[in-house]
């Protein structure tokens, strides 16, 4: 059940026709955005994935009361995002976009005030075509998108106290370089604002193109989708072109490789989290959640927060995934070992440690290892190891000691690395006389699980 990283192909055609039109590379030197916000990946919770369309005031009002209490909050998770589906089919007399007036009676300035004395950030959703994607697809009346109304709207959400605008394409038409124009003009409104809005596009819903791996959007935006919708499945192996939602492992395929063009302030999105929300084992969760910290994925969670189980909250709360996630360096893992069976992942720390992930996509249980060296720690006597899930620490005694464990179907190994030794007491140590060879080996490691 293995599937190699593929890249998403690009046609010849389109390739002549964006060279052309000087768009597939922006221009050299072209900085990335610098509006001060997004820092580190954003993080936060969303209504799309567990509520769509089925949103009103009090939802979000308690959701927002729940990531407080959850203790969410305090993790990191700081965005309440309302997606689409919370505008009236009309703007008003003056243009102004305007909230449902049955499901959000109080409007949105009330809403974000609630958000915001929680200590918590606000988001709203929109479009830059005519369309929402819930209008396109007929699930909400009218045509409220921002197209001829930009600065309006994006006085509108500073006025309302937005700190977050998911800005998302939803058209079948369209040139890059009208992608590119429109996202831009948004980019440039928010900005006269003065307020700081983190800015979050996805070009790629309902156009075939699915420009958001095509095109480095630095320059433009905070953080852009990079693949179709996720939905709660390891692999779904479906066309992205026909619309088709796409599993975990097809995500990671496509957003593993844009790595280069990740930092501080602009991020790939292979889209919000589907932890707790139905659909994946608990092992895949834990992949899911340790590839999006490994890739520096903004973490917006999407489950239902009033009813969140204490696995779940303690899953996505889990300390050194999210230390990772939101490492100030800001580099995205790379893939060091794609090899039939798993998927090895390192990325570089601001401490200059690294923290590499093992992920088994095969079915059943397997052991996975690896080296600080294949990781690229630099050369050391031993290496401090932390694992991640469990927080416990281990000695790896060189940089060509294979260190790894057995992993189930699925499910991933994911540790810190710092070229040290550990202070506070031996641990467990990988020696250089370990059996284990950081290859498609299934013998056991001697140490395995006992980190
Ligand atoms: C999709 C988007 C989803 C959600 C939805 C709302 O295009 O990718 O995340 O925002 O629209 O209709």
């Amino acid at each position: 059940m293995h599937r190699r990283l593929r890249a998403p192909k690009l046609s010849a055609a389109a390739l002549v026709l964006a060279a052309a039109a000087g768009l597939l590379v922006p221009a050299p030197g072209a900085a990335a955005l610098d509006n001060g916000t997004a820092r580190t990946p954003p993080m936060g919770w969303n209504s799309w994935n567990s509520y769509g369309c089925a949103i009103d005031e009090q939802l979000i009002r308690d959701s927002a009361d729940a990531l407080a209490a959850s203790g969410l909050r305090e993790a990191g998770y700081r965005y309440v995002v309302v997606d689409d589906c919370w505008m009236a089919p009309e703007r008003d007399r003056a243009g102004r976009l305007v909230a449902d007036p049955v499901r959000f009676p109080a409007g949105i300035k009330a809403l974000a005030d609630h958000v915001h004395a929680l200590g918590l950030r606000f988001g709203l959703y929109q479009v830059p075509t005519e369309r929402t994607c819930a209008q396109r697809g007929g699930a909400l009346p009218g045509a409220t998108g921002s197209r001829g109304h930009e600065r309006q709207d994006a006085a509108a959400f500073a006025e309302w106290g937005v700190d977050y605008l998911k800005y998302d394409w939803c058209s079948p038409e369209g040139t890059l370089a009208d992608q590119v124009a429109a996202f831009t003009l948004m980019r440039d409104a928010l900005r006269d604002t003065g307020r700081p809005i983190v800015y979050s596009i996805n070009p790629n819903s309902y156009h075939p193109d699915k420009n958001g791996a095509r095109y480095d959007w630095s320059p433009v935006a905070n953080l852009w989708r990079t693949t179709e919708d996720i939905t709660a499945a390891w692999a779904t192996r479906a066309d992205p072109a026909d619309g088709s939602a796409q599993g975990v492992l097809d995500i990671t395929g496509v957003n593993a490789r844009l790595a280069g063009q990740a930092g501080p302030g602009h991020w790939n999105d292979p889209d919000m989290l589907e932890v707790g929300v139905g659909g994946l084992s608990d092992d895949e969760a834990r992949t899911h959640l340790a590839l999006w910290a490994q890739m520096a994925a903004p973490l917006i969670a999407g489950n239902r927060l009033t009813a969140m189980p204490a696995r779940i909250r303690d899953l996505l709360a889990t300390p050194g995934v999210i230390a990772v996630d939101q490492d100030p360096l800001g580099a995205q893992g790379t893939v060091i070992d794609d090899r039939e069976g798993r998927l090895v992942v390192s990325r570089p720390l601001a401490d200059g440690g690294r923290s590499v992930s093992l992920t088994n996509t095969g079915d059943g249980p397997a052991v996975l290892a690896t080296t600080a060296a294949a990781a690229g720690l630099p050369d050391a006597g031993s290496y401090a190891v932390t694992d991640l899930w469990t927080g416990r620490t281990a000695t790896v005694a060189g940089p060509s000691v294979p260190f790894g464990a057995e992993v189930p179907g699925h499910g991933t190994a994911v540790y810190r690395l710092e070229p040290r030794a550990v202070a506070d007491g031996p641990g467990q140590r990988w020696r250089a006389r370990s059996p284990v060879k950081p290859s498609t080996s299934r013998c056991r490691l001697p140490s395995v699980l006992r980190v």
